[in-house]
């Protein structure tokens, strides 16, 4: 059997953080490109509005740029929030706000009209005829590339579920008139609420290496048996709830995949890399991890 003493009994939420050097870079990056540029488009996750966010791009955007708030990934988000996020976002900050699925065309086309739309009402130089030029930055993992693909309807970033893949900055012409900076995804240097961590952790923007996926996954499935039992229990037909400890749950999401080692132990660590993808990939279902 697994060893459940002390870990997994109860979880303390422990801080996840991840800074490598190379954001400390990225974040010159953006600095040193940031009066280039007229718009900063900022995505987010629509499944974590909040802890997708980067304090570090407010702070760099001065009162002379448009910006435009993107939620991406709005198909994987539970839609009883989107439109309630979207007029939380702009009452609070007074900019455009949407939901976007990156990957579809129709979606991605109502980004190009928004954008336009702020362009024009913040500049007198388009009509001038002048090239606009926006900024797109984020967290890493949030579908900055695809975003970009979609809008440029060729691949001219690289795509790849890897935080980090986007290094250095790239500029994409859209034939619209409006050029694109593509950025590397940066994420704040602390988080001060663990849940922000976690959060990250769930959906993909800090690399799995970095952190213990156990404890990760142990934390989604209580989370995710205390809040969502019965889209849980329609996908995997077993409530996780009637196992008390969080180790428990893991170890029956485990079992219930045949992921054995010897013995029969459980490989937890599999076990926990799967629960993360079924989230991760909407097969669990449209889930938002935080409410407006
Ligand atoms: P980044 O540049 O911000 O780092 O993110 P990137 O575009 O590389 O996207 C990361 C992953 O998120 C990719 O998954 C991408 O397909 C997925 N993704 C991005 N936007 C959306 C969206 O709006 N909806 C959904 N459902 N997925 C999105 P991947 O598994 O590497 O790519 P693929 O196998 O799907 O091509």
């Amino acid at each position: 059997m697994v060893d459940n003493s002390g870990r997994g009994n109860q979880l303390q939420k422990a801080n996840i953080n991840w800074f490598p050097g190379h954001m400390r870079l990225s974040q010159r990056l953006l600095k040193e490109n940031i009066s280039r540029v007229d718009l900063i488009v900022e995505l987010i996750d629509a499944r974590i509005p909040c802890s997708s966010r980067n304090p570090f791009f407010k702070d760099i955007t001065s009162g002379n740029k448009a910006r435009v708030v993107v939620m991406s990934k709005g198909d994987l988000a539970d839609c009883r929030f989107g439109e309630a996020w979207i007029r939380h976002i702009e009452n609070t900050e007074r900019v455009r706000a949407l939901a976007v699925d990156c990957k579809n065309a129709k979606s991605v086309k109502n980004v190009i009209d928004v954008l336009k739309e702020v362009l024009s009402n913040f500049s007198k130089k388009r009509a001038l005829g002048r090239l606009m030029r926006a900024m797109i930055v984020g967290i890493p993992n949030v579908g900055k590339s695809t975003l970009i693909n979609s809008l440029a309807k060729k691949s001219k970033a690289r795509v790849e579920n890897r935080p980090g893949v986007t290094r250095t900055a790239q500029w994409i012409h859209l034939d619209s008139g409006l050029d694109l900076l593509d950025t590397p995804g940066t994420l704040p240097s602390k988080f001060e609420n663990p849940e922000v961590g976690l959060n990250l952790a769930y959906t993909g923007a800090i690399k799995d290496t970095i952190y213990d996926v156990e404890y990760v996954a142990m934390n989604l499935i209580e989370f995710l048996s205390a809040n969502h039992s019965k889209q849980v229990k329609s996908r995997f037909g077993v409530d996780f709830s009637e196992f008390p400890r969080p180790i428990e749950k893991l170890e029956a999401f485990g079992r219930l995949r045949g992921m054995l080692l010897k013995k029969g132990e459980i490989d937890l660590n599999r076990a926990a890399l799967s629960l993360l993808e079924e989230y991760r990939s909407g097969r669990l279902g449209r889930i938002t991890l935080e409410i407006p």
